[in-house]
């Protein structure tokens, strides 16, 4: 397909057949994220495909009690708040339970440049946390992968909302697979499989809001 196909067609999909995703392939999806451009050339990422239910749904589990004992703590506090947190959680991070593959990403932070001159030079430096570098490149290596998993065919989803499950979910990966950087830390979980819905692309932006050139 022409790169702007896949850039137009590319949706996130929390909907998948049970077809297996091919080792092949992640390997292609995961060829497309090495290639991004990174911050300092620091490419700051690790991904690691677990395809056994059995993993994912150890992984589910974690992210589900994280949950539960956040929106617990929380129901004596705000009630309301909590079912909401609850019922979000069900739709837009759970669906992952089912994906027939979830990769776990990995990320390293990296150093924001002008902030040490800054600090030593007495000025107040923290809004460069929000620019982060290193996860500005994470986003770069995480859409390529998504580009790459549409154009084999599938359909993925970019999860974010999980990360409060972090430490218990980077203990899992730990276990299961060894991953010894004690550096890294999660930054994302990405399901995929072959899509299973008729969902139609989320409304975007039109080119007048978001661009301006000035000649
Ligand atoms: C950084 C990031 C985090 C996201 N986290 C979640 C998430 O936790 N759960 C979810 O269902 N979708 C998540 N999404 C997908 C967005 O909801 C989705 O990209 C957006 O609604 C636009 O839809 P589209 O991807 O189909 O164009 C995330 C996307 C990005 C870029």
């Amino acid at each position: 397909m022409e790169l702007m196909e896949i850039i137009q067609k590319r949706r996130s999909v929390r909907r998948f057949k049970s077809d297996e995703v091919k080792s092949a392939d992640i390997i292609e999806m995961v060829e497309a994220a090495r290639l991004a451009p990174s911050g300092s050339n620091l490419q700051n990422w690790h991904f690691t495909a677990f395809k056994q239910k059995n993993s994912i749904k150890r992984i589910a589990d974690a992210a589900i009690d994280a949950m539960e004992e956040i929106a617990g703590n929380l129901d004596a506090v705000n009630k309301t708040l909590a079912d909401k947190f609850r019922r979000f959680s069900k739709v837009y991070t759970f669906f992952f339970a089912e994906a027939p593959a979830l990769i776990v990403v990995m990320s390293k932070a990296s150093a924001l440049t002008g902030f040490k001159e800054m600090e030593e030079a007495g000025l107040d430096a923290s809004r460069l946390y929000i620019k982060s570098p290193g996860m500005q490149s994470l986003g770069a290596a995480v859409e390529n992968l998504l580009l790459r998993a549409f154009d084999l065919g599938y359909g993925g989803c970019w999860i974010t909302s999980a990360n409060y499950a972090d430490t218990r979910i980077e203990k899992i990966l730990r276990e299961e697979t060894g991953f010894d950087k004690p550096d890294y830390y999660m930054a994302a979980l990405i399901a995929i499989g072959v899509p299973d819905d008729d969902a139609k692309p989320f409304k975007k932006k039109q080119i007048e809001d978001i661009l301006t050139i000035v000649e």
